[in-house]
């Protein structure tokens, strides 16, 4: 898959989200001025504000925003324009019902929200392109504009679209995948259940049924589908919106959501990726101990998926302050955090970051999703932060452009994604691994990249990273397994967790000792299998004289080959104690690791002690488990970053010269991080 790799933006930039429509118009130059003191060079507008350019079908009237980009140009504001179609108007609605998305069993979502359309209604479709179309031809030379964004997070609310125009594009989906009934009924083992279809009519999108036995394959193509259907429709506008921007303006759309291929979404439609990130959602969903997953340190776990799809990205949306709609609470940012939250972006890529949103609104479902400025509209603590963040964007400017260092990479695909969606016995291997592994390369300050596997991924790719681990790719393809037989030959370590080559591409078991595929690259196979239940002891297994917990699912492996060596042996209170956990092969001049569990701090952290990975940056800097790093390259220049999450200050140990970029002084030795402080340094070579 090609990556862009080149940064949108030259430097790094602030911006935020503002809603015109939702202030008096005499705000709108006060608020300009006073962003623009702030350091905030860009908004991002009119996404939602359908009924402004097109009061009643057919009836274009651009006023409203001309009045605003008007004062936007005067003042010297950049501006990135949205496209409304993430909320159709009411006139819309009630007149083509059609457009609507509805309920599994049916029922339509009704007016009233968002997202209450869904992708593949024609009538959809027409009216969203001669909305853009009328927009992209009135706005789009329009000097203050710089970029354009696509709806709204797309597939935000819900993944699921179950109205009548889903159901007639999936079967031409399937037609197109599938060709005949016949080979439909094979890939959905439709002959299971009694489930074979005899006419193209009898093929609905999944529908309410009994239980929650629905069919898997057709909840993957499902999957698939839904995709597909996500890239279609961002397809149709970014189309449009290309034949009348200015050269050199953006295209992007904001947030990453499930069901969706971003990376196909961002090659096939835009220019830059961009993402939402709200830090603060682990202080409402986090574990109450506040230990296990790392909190809001867990979102560079999302940044490192944005990373991958988009090497230099943007933030659309930073939370800037306390979130919740109608209905959910959650704390303020404490001092700190807000620009603490910014620099983990800039951290992992971001060169633009847009907090969300200018002032709090007074109205509407998100009263409680604070903005920069609250109600009041007082200089408050977030400007303040606010007004920092900005100094410190200017002093550490020449980071801008990059490149993050990773030597781990997590490798995925969306054939193991979906598949995970669908199947709960993957879902939950997934779940489990992706989660400790992360947070074991966070302790270890480990850099980790994910690293996407597509039909044309190439092996210099891979070739980037010294250890890849492939955690549970239960769907194996044969070219897969060739290009990671081909990585591994060629001097690179690759670790696969249970169940990996377990599935095909329609995902069927294999008739076929597993890892499958992968099997004569392991020279391991899988005796046999077993959940580790809630009601059962958890399972070590002993390794150089280390008792490590093998997790969730237990493989029996055996080795089956001259070069492999059995690791580690289980070692419990159960009937395959002594069997082989894990199981190292050399391959070429590389190495390939079986491991039978799914990941856990202790076995991760041990794997890469054996790897000598853990600590890879170990001769910059002593880092406490408390703080995270980011190495960042460009040409000869080397940066570190240090962020420390916590509320108690840290302290580091520098053990080469550096120069810290906010006060441009020279350090070595011993430096202390305040509550939620970052430091970013230049690596004096
Ligand atoms: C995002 C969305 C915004 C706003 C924000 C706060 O998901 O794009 O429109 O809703 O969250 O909830």
């Amino acid at each position: 898959m090609e990556i862009k790799q080149k940064s949108t933006w030259e430097k790094v930039e602030l911006g935020t989200c503002y809603y015109p429509e939702h202030w008096d118009k005499s705000l709108w130059e006060p608020d300009l001025l006073r962003m623009l003191e702030h350091g905030i060079t860009t908004v991002r507008i009119a996404e939602f504000a359908w009924n402004l350019t097109e009061p009643e079908e057919g009836v274009y009237t651009f006023d409203f925003f001309d009045e605003f980009l008007d004062l936007a140009e005067r003042v010297g504001m950049k501006v990135i324009f949205g496209t409304p179609t993430a909320t159709p108007p009411a006139w819309l609605t009630e007149k083509y019902p059609e457009v609507l998305n509805a309920r599994r069993d049916g029922v339509l979502y009704r007016h009233g929200t968002r997202r209450h359309y869904n992708y593949n209604s024609k009538k959809y479709q027409e009216l969203s392109a001669k909305i853009v179309e009328q927009l992209g031809a009135h706005y789009g030379k329009r000097p203050c504009i710089v970029g354009w964004q696509i709806d709204n997070e797309f597939n935000c609310e819900t993944q699921q679209f179950y109205s009548e125009s889903d159901t007639i594009a999936f079967r031409e989906f399937l037609q197109e995948r599938y060709g005949s009934l016949e080979e439909l009924n094979r890939a959905w083992g439709a002959v299971f259940w009694n489930q074979s279809y005899t006419d193209w009519a009898q093929v609905y999108v999944p529908r309410t049924t009994y239980g929650d036995g629905t069919n898997p394959h057709q909840w993957l193509d499902y999957i698939r589908f839904v995709s597909e259907s996500t890239i279609r429709f961002c397809k149709l506008q970014s189309d449009i919106l290309r034949k009348y921007i200015k050269p050199g303006d953006f295209i992007t759309t904001n947030g990453m959501f499930g069901s969706v291929d971003n990376h196909r979404l961002t090659r096939d439609c835009l220019d830059v990726y961009t993402y939402d990130s709200y830090p603060n959602f682990a202080y409402v969903w986090g574990d109450p101990k506040h230990n296990n997953t790392l909190l809001d340190r867990k979102w560079s776990r999302h940044l490192m998926e944005v990373r991958s799809v988009c090497p230099h990205f943007g933030i659309m949306e930073q939370q800037a302050g306390a979130g919740g709609s109608v209905g959910m609470d959650a704390p303020a940012p404490k001092p700190g955090q807000m620009m603490l939250w910014a620099m983990q972006s800039i951290a992992h890529g971001a060169d633009y970051v847009s907090f969300f949103r200018w002032r709090t609104a007074t109205f509407g479902t998100e009263i409680y999703w604070h903005g920069l400025l609250d109600y009041d509209n007082l200089p408050n603590r977030k400007m303040d932060e606010l007004k920092k963040l900005h100094a410190r964007v200017e002093a550490i400017q020449e980071i801008a452009g990059s490149d993050y260092v990773a030597p781990l990479g997590l490798l995925k695909d969306y054939d193991n994604v979906f598949d995970s969606q669908v199947d709960a016995w993957h879902g939950k291997l997934v779940s489990a691994s992706e989660t400790e592994l992360f947070v074991a390369a966070q302790l270890s300050h480990t850099p980790m990249d994910t690293v996407y596997l597509y039909e044309g991924t190439s092996l210099e790719e891979l070739k980037k990273y010294r250890v890849l681990v492939l955690p549970h790719g239960e769907i194996m393809t044969e070219s897969k397994a060739r290009l990671l037989e081909n990585y591994v030959r060629q001097g690179g370590c690759l670790i696969v967790g249970a169940r990996t080559g377990q599935k095909d591409i329609d995902g069927h078991c294999v008739m076929a000792p597993v890892p499958g595929l992968l099997a004569s690259l392991t020279q391991s196979s899988v005796k046999e299998f077993t959940w580790i239940g809630p009601g059962d002891d958890p399972v070590p297994m002993e390794w150089n004289g280390r008792s490590l917990e093998t997790g969730l699912f237990n493989e029996v492996l055996t080795a089956a080959g001259e070069d492999a060596k059995v690791l580690a042996r289980y070692n419990g209170d159960i009937w395959y104690t002594g069997e082989p956990a894990l199981i190292e092969t050399k391959v070429g001049d590389g190495k390939v690791f079986h491991f039978g569990g799914t990941f856990t701090r202790g076995t991760v952290s041990a794997l890469l002690d054996y790897l000598g990975m853990a600590e890879p940056f170990g001769e910059l800097a002593q880092i406490p488990a408390e703080c995270e790093i980011a190495v960042r390259r460009k040409g000869e220049k080397e940066y570190l970053i240090v962020l420390n999450y916590g509320k108690k200050p840290q302290e580091i140990f520098l053990k080469q010269p550096m120069v810290d970029l906010d006060n441009r002084c020279d350090v070595e030795g011993t430096v202390v991080l305040g509550s939620y402080e970052t430091k970013v340094y230049r690596i004096k070579g």
